[in-house]
């Protein structure tokens, strides 16, 4: 949540920023604004309502020169999303000015303490209040900014990735983070600063994750100098990226979600590669390989995440309860962490998280680990904050996932938590060889299967616009395809502003069957394995009472084809399997009704991708 990107070096910064800042949109996008030292060391702040495009408009005919400058996209917390409120905030003598992503909890206290001290301030965010304490610790110790830095964050309760820019100063950035990441991407005699790698890759593949609670010393023409907030000197870990410029770009795509849906069956492909060896019949996830006694003795597995996460870690549960025979509980991390769990040694905690920054699934991952669990963590982004906090795991590998609405990411999930689960269950011998064969050749067979479905990507664009005079839609599915339906929802509210709710189906004569008129368009997925006959029973149901049906059956299903309204096929395939290949149109049937709509698909209002407040 928030973007922030810094850069120093002999390049004109404004260029770097506001590419940086495109890439970093997906973080957030109420407003956006940019600080600059030029070569008469004058400070300039420019910063706007809106996207990034509107600042870019608003600066046009200001000085934006300089080789040193910091860069902010926000998504906002304290404080509603105007120009006063949008980053950088300067200090009191305008000789500081910082961009932040997090949230200072303690920034209240703090404020009237100022206000005290003759302090005013032109915003109401919490950002402003750093800054501001920041100047007044550096003026009455009159310490170097480092050392007013150190001091400052000592004081603060929260989050924050930040970094700032002093006038007096005009060849330093000091950047530190705590709870929020922040990426030092190390050049030729330049260094760049950034939320994620996505701004730093076309430069250098050279990185250095900050670690919380550490202060980054970027100065023109010196190595990087890294201490922590108790003044800990830290050698800077110099890193490599793996992740190529193609991979940030739209292509042929008008979105990237449409990209990413599209990409589907190569991302599949890559999760399984060198993990699913059919010349042995086995699968090898070296994360569950290494500790697998503690899988072998957990007497629980309790599976953490928000959001699109969260439905994957349903379908794990149902897999890993079918598989493997370990009870599994499934929780909001947000709820989680607060509601006083009772966590064991030998539970497993598995943090799913596609970004691998989600603030509520990174404090129920510090919770587990103080009650002793053990935890397993599936993310995409590498050297991410959660795949680093977690004691194991097993990285997704589908590159970088730029919509907001999550899709390839999902559907890789859902793989390795199968994966995992077949792969305890065959070590615990709880499964019989065959049916373990069986699913793992179905899985190989996915991605071709995918690329079957993809095909009618034309037939679903032409019926979605059928439905966009819809404002309510309900989801139904059972078993392994309840979690689908809940997806297929979450898809649709997301991207296209309809309200969507998902249901199990056999649970609609419980409420939602009252909604159901000729006005109300319900998806059922009606595929044939698992309790096929009963999901019938509900379309009928359905349509006694005129609903309109639109069914997820698999090819040839000539039953439901009769019942239901429309109908979008899906190839066969086992069971467990099926969330793999029906999650596809549905992704694709939430993405044409919202581009007939006219919304911003890939960045829809009010949500980030990277969700770094709790
Ligand atoms: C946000 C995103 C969702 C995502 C959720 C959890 O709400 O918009 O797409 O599912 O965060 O994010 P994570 O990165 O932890 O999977």
């Amino acid at each position: 949540m928030c973007g922030i990107v810094g850069y120093i070096g002999n390049k004109d910064a404004y260029q770097i920023l506001i590419k940086g800042l495109h890439r970093l949109e997906y973080r957030g996008y109420d407003s956006a604004g940019v600080a600059l030292i030029n070569k008469n060391k004058q400070l300039n702040v420019y910063k706007t309502k809106g996207k990034v495009a509107y600042l870019e408009d608003f600066a046009s005919d200001k000085d934006t020169s300089g080789t040193i400058g910091i860069a902010h996209t926000r998504w906002a917390t304290h404080g509603e999303p105007t120009n006063a409120n949008a980053h950088p905030h300067y200090s009191q003598s305008e000789k500081l000015a910082m961009i932040h992503n997090g949230i200072i909890e303690n920034y209240a206290v703090l404020k009237e303490q100022l206000i005290a001290k003759g302090y005013t301030f032109q915003s109401s965010t919490d950002t402003e209040v750093l800054i501001q304490l920041i100047e007044f610790i550096k003026t009455i110790h009159k310490t170097d900014l480092f050392t007013a830095v150190q001091m400052a964050l000592n004081q603060i309760v929260g989050a924050y990735a930040i970094a700032i820019l002093d006038k007096e100063n005009p060849d330093t950035i000091i950047a530190a983070r705590k709870s929020s990441p922040l990426v030092i991407g190390v050049g030729e005699d330049e260094y760049f600063l950034a939320s994620d790698a996505t701004p730093i890759i076309e430069y250098t593949n050279k990185v250095v994750y900050l670690n919380d609670e550490e202060i980054a010393i970027i100065k023109r023409g010196e190595p990087l100098k890294i201490k922590t907030i108790s003044n800990i000197e830290k050698t800077p870990q110099i890193q490599q990226l793996e992740l190529s410029l193609s991979q940030l770009e739209k292509g042929n795509y008008n979105h990237f979600m449409l990209k990413e849906i599209f990409e589907q069956a190569k991302s599949l492909t890559d999760c399984m590669r060198g993990r699913i060896n059919t010349d042995v019949n086995n699968i090898a996830l070296s994360g569950f390989i290494d500790h697998k006694e503690k899988f072998l003795n957990a007497k629980r597995i309790i599976i953490t995440a928000c959001g699109t996460s969260w439905h994957a870690g349903l379908i794990g549960m149902y897999a890993i309860e079918e598989f493997a025979r370990i009870p599994v509980e499934v929780e909001y991390s947000s709820e989680f962490r607060y509601r006083k769990p009772v966590i064991n040694k030998d539970d497993i905690v598995i943090a799913i998280s596609q970004s691998g920054e989600t603030a509520d699934t990174l404090a129920a991952i510090e919770l587990a680990k103080k009650n002793g669990a053990f935890i397993f963590g599936i993310c995409n982004v590498v050297g991410s904050s959660i795949a680093r906090a977690t004691d194991s795991g097993c990285y997704t590998h589908v590159g970088p996932e730029i919509g907001v609405a999550s899709t390839k990411a999902f559907t890789a999930q859902v793989l390795v938590l199968l994966m995992l689960a077949l792969s305890i269950a065959k070590e615990k011998k709880a499964i019989e060889e065959n049916h373990f064969l069986n699913i793992l050749h179905e899985m190989t067979l996915i991605p071709d299967k995918i690329k079957t479905i993809l095909k009618i990507n034309d037939n679903i664009e032409k019926f979605s616009q059928i439905f966009t005079y819809a404002s309510n839609f309900i989801y139904l599915g059972r078993g392994y395809n309840y979690p689908i339906a809940l997806e297929g929802a979450l898809k649709l509210k997301e991207i296209s502003y309809i309200h969507a709710e998902g249901y199990p189906a056999a649970e609609m004569k419980h409420g939602p069957i009252a909604l159901i008129n000729a006005e109300m368009p319900v998806v059922v997925i009606a595929t044939n394995a698992g309790m096929y006959e009963k999901v019938v029973s509900n379309i009928q149901e359905i349509k006694a009472r005129k609903g309109k049906v639109i069914a997820i059956i698999t090819e040839g299903d000539e039953v439901v084809r009769k019942l239901a309204d429309y109908c979008i096929q899906i190839p066969e395939t086992k069971e467990c399997l099926v969330p793999l290949l029906a999650s596809i149109p549905l992704q694709l049937l939430a993405y044409h009704i919202a581009v007939v709509k006219g919304c911003d698909v890939d960045q829809p209002r009010n949500l980030a991708k990277s969700v770094t407040v709790e």
